[in-house]
């Protein structure tokens, strides 16, 4: 899980290659390093810490050179340390490597290259290729040697190389981590992400596992792992550069929270029509398969996950499908029961998430279809799904996913409706109510943000507290785990989300008048009254009450602290309201902490290690 960035040009390249790491460091941030190729060899720096702090002590931006290499680092083998910072070289400094990725067999390789006298200065799996790509290094041409060496690999990894012999040449290759070509004027990059080089380019060549690029600064190719030459697509990306910057804001994760009311607009705009829901060609399942559906399994990891299970509630509720909903991770290992009348859904705002992608190959292997809800377009789990809708929420820079999560929501509503309709479980006039409701989300959501100075208020007061409860029931439930996710990721303070009513059989013991206690109750016919109990519950045993709800309630304000009001709206759609004051709380009290909020400790944005 780490930044990859690399630029061959006629130019100089460093503050590209700086740029470049600095747009990736929500990929990884323990420790960052470039490399350069000069007139006699390769020269590297590296070091410890986050991008702007290692500058400050060896000036990357001082380093010359027109074809170069950049890393940021989320450490899997070997510690934090300046050795363990990539890049990585071979015995001779002629080969330099950076690396994202896990090499399965790398300890018996080493164990191979040390026998034949190779000398490792790091506790990496990343060094292994660089020796081994020395070690295939015979007459031919330094492509030849990436092959060689790449077939001896098992594992996965997006790599950066380059051979101070062949100065004008980069080559980058990936497997199961994700590695994209930039195509420019006079110079041409391999990066980890597009937002990462989208100053500089907007033509994009996807790599396909097991492919490698050679670029020189105005030509490429890409090649199998056979040494064949494959044609590849340009694809032009239509995101601005501005658009992955943050535009006055303090954080990314604000800037996020605050583009909700246009990413949401953006998600729906051209798929409602008169009384009905339509994808983009790239859905790619037909009506009478939709028709035929039996059952839908969704598989997601994390905050995709939550979105899953409101998802459920849905499909189950209004198409009358039955849907379960799974953690990628453990899907993927237990022998699931799927078919050809099973549709599979995978959520994932990277479209990278190791564990979700594991679990899309094993539903197609067990013959189920398979549709991503994606952000991320030309991504690993969009390439390989049946169909996809993508969520269009822009990039999401900020570990703590928002955008990406309400944008979730509507693909799943708008899926709904289509279903419903298809399979004739709910009459025009409420598919009609449907259409209207989701039609003022956006509005709707820009008046919970101009709340934002009472959520403001409850951060101020609780800020110092080491442990909370969120509760919710129905399609709030997951909301209450959302909350709580996002509160534990960017604050670091513990926080349990919980259905409401199963609070009595067991965490009710915690609360006490040091405990605050989220609740999100907006009104429904379902539940509205049992909540108003459990409320009660915890306000007899002193717990400090923080409620959302909706507007005109006159029940619950009563018997809070403090109360957040989310516009009235349908029962499934209340979620996409409910969840935003919580991730401006989380927001909040992680900055009165002092927390790096972008970038919290141990986490990474793509998780693309199992
Ligand atoms: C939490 C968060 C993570 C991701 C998870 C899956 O704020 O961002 O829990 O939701 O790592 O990532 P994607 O959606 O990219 O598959």
């Amino acid at each position: 899980m780490c930044g990859i960035v690399g630029v061959v040009s006629d130019k100089d390249i460093n503050e590209k290659l700086y740029n470049g790491l600095a747009n990736l460091e929500y990929r990884g941030y323990d420790s960052v390093g470039m490399c350069f190729i000069n007139g006699s060899g390769i020269d590297i720096k590296k070091g410890v810490g986050k991008l702007h702090e290692v500058n400050s002590k060896i000036n990357f931006l001082g380093m010359p050179g027109k074809v170069g290499l950049g890393h940021c680092r989320w450490s899997t083998h070997g510690g934090v340390t300046e050795e363990n910072a990539h890049p990585h070289i071979d015995c001779t400094s002629r080969i330099s490597v950076v690396h994202n990725g896990i090499i399965e067999n790398y300890s018996e390789l080493k164990e191979e290259l040390e026998k034949k006298g190779h000398k490792f200065c790091s506790q990496t799996d990343t060094e292994v290729i660089a020796h081994l790509i020395e070690e295939s290094m015979k007459d031919g041409k330094i492509e030849d040697a990436v092959i060689t060496a790449l077939n001896k690999i098992e594992g996965s990894y997006a790599l950066g190389v380059l051979y101070s012999e062949e100065p004008d040449k980069l080559i980058g290759a990936r497997n199961e981590s994700p590695l994209i070509l930039g195509i420019g004027e006079n110079e041409n990059f391999i990066a980890s992400d597009v937002p990462s080089i989208l100053s500089y380019t907007n033509k994009i060549i996807y790599l396909e596992d097991k492919e490698i690029a050679v670029l020189t600064k105005d030509n490429f190719k890409v090649l199998d792992l056979n040494g064949n030459v494959k044609t590849k697509e340009i694809h032009l990306i239509n995101w601005s550069a501005e658009a992955a910057e943050k535009g006055g804001y303090e954080h990314f994760m604000l800037k996020e929270i605050h583009e909700q009311p246009v990413a949401i607009a953006n998600t729906l705009n051209e798929r409602l029509r008169k009384g009905e829901v339509k994808f983009e060609k790239e859905f790619g399942l037909s009506d009478d398969y939709l028709k035929k559906i039996k059952r839908i399994v969704i598989v997601a990891c994390g905050t995709s996950w939550h979105a899953g299970l409101v998802g459920k509630f849905m499909l189950e509720e209004l198409a009358k499908i039955p849907t379960d909903v799974e953690y990628a991770s453990e899907f993927r290992y237990r022998h699931p029961l799927l078919d050809k009348d099973t549709l599979v859904i995978a959520i994932s705002q990277s479209g990278e998430t190791a564990d979700t992608l594991a679990a899309l190959k094993e539903a197609k292997k067990l013959g189920a279809m398979t549709l991503a809800v994606c952000n991320v377009m030309g991504s690993s789990i969009t390439r390989i799904s049946d169909g996809v809708i993508y969520t269009r929420a822009g990039p999401e820079i900020g570990v703590a996913s928002t955008k990406a999560f309400t944008t979730q929501l509507c693909v799943l509503y708008l899926l709904t409706i289509l279903l419903s309709k298809l399979r004739n479980t709910l009459s025009q006039e409420q598919i009609n109510g449907m259409i209207t409701g989701i039609r003022k989300i956006p509005l709707q959501l820009q008046s919970v943000l101009d709340e934002d100075d009472e959520i403001l208020k409850c951060a101020e007061l609780y800020y110092k507290k080491p442990n909370s409860l969120y509760l919710g029931r129905g399609v709030n439930f997951p909301i209450a785990l959302e909350g709580a996710l996002k509160l534990k990721e960017v604050s670091y303070i513990h926080a349990e989300g919980y259905p409401a009513a199963e609070m009595k059989h067991g965490p009710i013991a915690l609360i006490d008048n040091s405990m605050p206690v989220v609740f999100i109750a907006p009104q429904d016919i379902y539940t509205y009254k049992k909540v108003l109990g459990n409320i009660e519950e915890v306000k007899a045993r002193g717990g400090i009450i923080i409620s959302v709800v909706t507007e005109g309630d006159a029940e619950i304000p009563k018997k809070s602290e403090h109360t957040i009001f989310i516009p009235k709206t349908m029962y499934t759609l209340s979620s996409i309201l409910s969840v935003v004051p919580l991730q401006l709380l989380a927001y909040h009290i992680a900055v009165k902490l002092g927390r790096d909020v972008d970038r919290p400790r141990n986490l990474a944005k793509s998780v693309v290690v199992e």
